[in-house]
């Protein structure tokens, strides 16, 4: 089939690359022009395992091109996915304007039938809004179609090869659908399940299945936290609860909150939707209040060591990026700490194999903040924080770390490392949920 992906970030590209691997002709197109020219040249923007040998062996046989140019990005597609932003408004609603913007320069350029297919996570109602938005200038026919991915950063490739389902809001019975279903035959033969439903369902699907997972973390939270004053293990109930089939072992680790770029703005997104139709979502409320306090909890265990003035102190911090296995900074956690740390007037050497670029980027050159090698960051600072569970984290050289830092004292953030263990190795040790090492 000929696909255009308008978008280019980590879903257009990931759903451009994957479809163009199952045997598509792809364009992907952006407004980003560096972008455009850095992948045409066969590499990724991103770091996403596995995404740019994919994307280099495509390129190379023909299936994959990127543009700038909508117009000629749209010229032979069958199916257009919109994979745009939709970043929070002041207010939590997700802001539309890149989507509907897309939409209206497709009502004055399509010049065939094409379905149009909206990947982004976007409020109810937003497929009707799009063909509404297109419909203003187009003379041809078209259909509008929801899909949300569900991808997850640092397994979005074997996510999206091998989904625990693809949802696909579309009018049972029409041409839409059949294309849809053509589209994603390699997937469901391969034993993926395929939904059909309506659009609104569709998209309240995504809403509520990030929320719930939201919860889970939020509702982990606040079980480690009340661990903590009754002298119980997080780790060990998360083993005791986790068993259980209704409860689940995933999504249940203590630590300092969610971030990235979908659960924070989709916890405000879907909560604002019910309150634009007088209902509250109490519990959903709930999870942005606890996961904004998480956020806090490193920072609270280190005043609680040096106090609130924290200048001539050094910090060390490993970890940047929101989880592991991506370069993505947005919302990260880590992002918090640094902010914290640097105005309460500490200094930070901060570290991650993957997303340093993209924080020089956020925060410029401020003064306190520096960029270090792995072990180097360690020299001679007050304290080490763990903010994102990278492996290479996970079994470190604990006597070399000893001799670099002035004081060993470590605040982990993610539960990488067993207490008793650090307190064989001498470490002063915080975590979530747990007891401290002294
Ligand atoms: N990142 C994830 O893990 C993930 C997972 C599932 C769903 N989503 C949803 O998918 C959507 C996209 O997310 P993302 O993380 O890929 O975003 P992103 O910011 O990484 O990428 C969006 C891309 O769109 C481009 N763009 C903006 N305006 C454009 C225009 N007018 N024409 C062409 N390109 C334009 C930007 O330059 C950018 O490259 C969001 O709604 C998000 O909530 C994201």
């Amino acid at each position: 089939m000929k696909i255009t992906v308008v978008g280019t970030g980590y879903v257009g590209l990931v759903t451009g690359t994957c479809f163009a691997e199952m045997g598509n002709s792809v364009v992907c197109v952006d407004i980003d022009e560096n972008k455009i020219s850095l992948m045409k040249s066969g590499k990724t923007p991103i770091y996403e395992p596995q995404l740019q040998e994919l994307m280099q062996r495509n390129i190379e046989q023909s299936r994959l091109d990127f543009t700038t140019s909508l117009k000629d990005g749209i010229k032979e597609a069958e199916v257009i996915f919109l994979a745009l932003p939709t970043p929070p408004s002041e207010d939590g609603s997700a802001d539309l304007k890149y989507v509907l913007g897309v939409a209206d320069e497709l009502g004055s350029t399509l010049d065939h039938y094409a379905v149009i297919v909206d990947k982004s996570t976007v409020p109810v109602g937003t497929s009707a809004r799009v063909k509404k938005a297109i419909e203003k200038n187009i003379k041809v026919e078209f259909d509008v179609v929801s899909n949300p991915e569900f991808l997850r950063e640092g397994f979005a490739i074997s996510d999206f090869m091998s989904p625990d389902r693809i949802v696909v809001g579309v009018k049972k019975g029409s041409v839409a659908e059949k294309r849809m279903t053509q589209l994603y035959e390699p997937l469901t033969n391969d034993g993926s399940e395929l939904y059909i439903m309506d659009e609104a369902s569709a998209e309240m699907t995504k809403y509520a299945a990030n929320a719930f997972l939201a919860t889970k973390i939020s509702f982990m939270n606040e079980i480690a936290n009340l661990c903590e004053l009754v002298g119980a293990d997080a780790d060990s109930v998360r083993l005791g609860i986790g068993s259980d089939e209704r409860i689940g072992k995933r999504f249940l680790y203590p630590g300092i909150g969610y971030g990235g770029s979908c659960f924070p703005k989709d916890v405000l997104a879907i909560h604002k939707i019910a309150s634009d139709n007088n209902y509250e979502l109490k519990i959903v409320g709930a999870v942005n209040e606890v996961n904004e306090f998480q956020k806090k909890v490193l920072i609270t265990k280190i005043t609680k060591v040096f106090g609130n003035d924290l200048s001539g102190k050094k910090f060390a911090l490993w970890g940047l990026a929101f989880k592991a296995e991506t370069d993505d900074i947005r919302e990260a956690p880590a992002l918090e700490i640094i902010t914290g740390l640097l105005s309460m007037g500490a200094q930070v050497r901060a570290y991650d194999p993957e997303a340093i670029e993209n924080v020089k980027k956020f925060y410029g050159q401020p003064e306190g903040l520096s960029f270090e090698d792995h072990y180097q960051a360690l020299d001679e600072v007050d304290g080490l924080i763990i903010a994102t569970e990278w492996n290479m984290f996970k079994e470190p050289d604990f006597a070399r770390m000893k001799q670099i830092m002035k004081r060993p004292i470590i605040f982990d953030g993610r539960n990488i490392y067993d207490p008793d263990t650090m307190k064989e190795n001498n470490f002063t040790y915080f975590s979530i949920g747990r007891k401290e090492v002294k």
